[in-house]
C-alpha cells in the first residue's frame, strides 16, 4: 500500500478527477486519521484516508452481477452496457472494470466484473476450467443421445479445430436442461446445441465458479472480492 497524493487517490477511485480534487475536498470531509485536510497534494496511505468517516473503496473491486437481458458485455457498443448498472463512482475509476469473459446480449445472469487484469486474465484463460453452469430452453424437445455426446469429450464444433472438453447435460425436462462446461468458446452453448440439431431459446448462468446469482435480482450485484 503506497503512500500517494490525496488527489490520485480520489481520482483512481472515481470520486472525482483530479483537477476536482480540491473542490470535493472542500464539500468533503477527508481526513487522514483523526485530521481534516483541505490539499489535494499531500501524500496519505489508502487505508489512513477516510471521506466523511467512511473507508475509501478498495483499491481494487471484483463485483458478481445477475446480467439483466438487453445489456451488453462491452465498452464499444452502441446498446445498453452491463457497467451502466454499476454506481456512478465505480464507472468512473481508473484501471476500468471488465467483464471477466462475456455473456451474449440475451443472455441473463452470473458474470464477474473486475479492475483487477490479472484475476481477469486467469479467469478467462483457456487452461483456467472455470465451472459454468447455464440453465437452458430448447425449441425442440431432446432427442435423446445429447448427454452422451457433450459428456464424450469428442463433439468438434463448426469452425473448431479441437474437440470441446467434456460436458455435464442434466434434464429438467425435455426442452429444459443444465449444462456444465469448463470453457467459454464464443457462442459456446448455443452452438452446441446446434452441433445436436436444436437451437436455444433462453438462456441463464446459474454459476460462474461456484459464484451464483440465485439470490440477486436482474441487475443486482454485489462486491465478492
Ligand atoms: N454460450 C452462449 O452461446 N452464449 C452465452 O451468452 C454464453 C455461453
Amino acid at each position: 500500500m503506497s503512500h500517494k497524493r490525496i488527489d490520485a487517490h480520489l481520482s483512481k477511485l472515481g470520486y472525482c478527477t483530479r483537477g476536482d480534487a480540491r473542490k470535493f475536498m472542500k464539500i468533503h470531509e477527508i481526513k487522514i486519521g483523526s485530521e481534516r485536510v483541505y490539499n489535494p497534494s499531500i501524500k496519505a496511505k489508502h487505508d489512513e484516508l477516510t471521506i466523511d468517516n467512511q473507508p475509501l473503496d478498495d483499491e481494487t473491486l471484483t463485483i458478481l452481477i445477475h446480467k439483466p437481458s438487453g445489456v451488453v458485455c462491452s465498452h464499444d457498443d452502441s446498446g445498453k452496457l452491463i457497467y451502466s448498472l454499476l454506481p456512478t463512482r465505480w464507472q468512473n475509476r481508473n484501471p476500468i472494470f471488465s467483464t471477466i469473459g462475456r455473456l451474449d446480449r440475451d443472455t441473463t445472469g452470473a458474470i464477474l466484473i473486475t479492475d483487477n487484469g490479472a484475476l481477469n486474465h486467469k479467469l478467462t484463460s483457456p487452461k483456467s476450467n472455470i465451472s459454468k453452469i447455464y440453465k437452458v430452453t430448447l425449441a425442440h424437445p431432446l432427442k435423446g443421445d445429447e448427454i452422451e455426446i457433450f459428456a464424450s469429450g469428442n463433439l468438434i464444433l463448426n469452425g473448431e479445430e479441437k474437440p470441446l472438453l467434456p460436458a455435464k447435460l442434466t434434464i429438467i425436462d425435455e426442452t429444459t436442461v443444465l449444462l456444465e462446461i469448463v470453457e467459454g468458446k464464443y457462442h459456446q452453448v448455443k452452438r452446441m446445441f446446434g452441433a445436436v440439431s436444436n437451437r436455444v431459446i433462453a438462456l441463464h448462468r446459474i454459476s460462474f465458479n461456484n459464484f451464483s446469482v440465485e439470490d440477486l435480482k436482474e441487475g443486482e450485484y454485489k462486491i465478492i472480492i
